[in-house]
């Protein structure tokens, strides 16, 4: 026992001897001296790392074109999104519970508020249609800033909550807006056709979903919106959308529905890509 404690009291007064040796001046087994130069090589080394970080984003940052993506995956065919949208593609409400379908209203009330008829005569150009508004720049000569051509909220007719505050979802006859992600200098369609959505109900659900309305008429997205010269050029930039009104879909069932885009010049999403040129949700319209 007595030995035990011998060594304890041997071992403890080593460790403080370590820790602070009084004769010869070292901290945890280093002088002064010997810590100071570890010090300074540590600050060197990190000073020395930070620079070469520096000196690297800065040689990447010259090389970056503010206006122009320097690498841009040639995404054969961009990915679709619909509105309104929630958690999960899906719209599902009671048509005689307006809690279950305030929010899409809502939701498209606000994604709609910069298609304004007043705002777009404001901020976009009103463009001869079924024709790429072409903006190049000349060489180095920066065309910037671009201009936008209208997308009229009107143009979206029944679905533009203007003839019908409630876009149909109060009758049972709910709209749903299609938009295709933004590609910078996409070119959706050539000979003046511009592609258009179509949608339909997948398997055996096709009896379910009845007759579509689609605006504007044959669900466009007209030439004129296109090239996309990104978000830096062209500023007031809204997309154009096509909406989907389901004029007759089966109450008090699920359907499933997938809108495509049809395009001359973008291939169909292939199966490596599901999300490709397409877009897919659930719809359901309780009583
Ligand atoms: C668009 O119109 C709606 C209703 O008419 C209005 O509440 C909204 O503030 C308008 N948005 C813009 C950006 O003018
Ligand atoms: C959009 O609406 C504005 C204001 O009513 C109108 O002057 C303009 O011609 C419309 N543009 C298109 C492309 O319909
Ligand atoms: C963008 O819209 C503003 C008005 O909100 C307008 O003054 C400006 O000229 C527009 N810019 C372009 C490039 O269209
Ligand atoms: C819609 O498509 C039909 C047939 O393809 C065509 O005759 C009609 O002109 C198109 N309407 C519009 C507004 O593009
Ligand atoms: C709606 O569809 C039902 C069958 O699902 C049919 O009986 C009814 O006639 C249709 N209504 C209209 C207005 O087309």
């Amino acid at each position: 026992m007595s030995g035990t404690k011998e060594e304890d009291r041997k071992g403890s007064s080593e460790w403080r001897e370590f820790f602070w040796n009084p004769r010869t001046h070292e901290l945890l087994g280093r002088t002064a001296t010997s810590w100071g130069l570890i010090l300074l090589f540590y600050v060197i080394f990190y000073l020395f790392l930070a620079g070469m970080f520096a000196l690297t984003m800065y040689i990447m940052l010259l090389t970056l074109d503010d206006f122009k993506p320097t690498w841009q995956d040639r995404l054969a065919t961009p990915g679709m999104m619909i509105r309104p949208k929630g958690e999960m593609l899906e719209i599902t409400y009671s048509v005689s519970d307006i809690e279950t379908w305030g929010g899409f209203v809502q939701n498209l009330d606000t994604f709609l508020s910069l298609y304004n008829d007043s705002h777009q005569a404001q901020t976009n150009d009103n463009c001869p249609p079924d024709q790429y508004f072409i903006q190049e720049d000349s060489g180095e000569v920066r065309n910037n800033p671009k201009r936008s051509c209208q997308f009229n909220r009107t143009m979206l007719e029944d679905c533009s909550g203007r003839t019908d505050q409630f876009y149909g979802y109060k009758d049972g006859e709910p709209c749903v807006l299609i938009k295709m992600n933004r590609v910078i200098n996409m070119l959706p369609g050539k000979d003046g056709q511009s592609p258009y959505v179509t949608c339909a109900a997948k398997g055996e659900d096709s009896d379910k979903i009845g007759p579509l309305a689609y605006f504007p008429p044959n669900g466009t997205f007209n030439l004129m919106y296109y090239p996309y010269y990104g978000k830096k050029s062209q500023v007031n930039y809204t997309q154009p959308l096509v909406a989907v009104k389901f004029l007759n879909a089966t109450r008090n069932a699920d359907i499933n529905v997938e809108c495509k885009i049809n395009s001359n010049t973008l291939s169909d999403g292939s199966e490596r890509d599901k999300f490709a040129g397409r877009v897919s949700f659930k719809l359901r319209i309780n009583t």
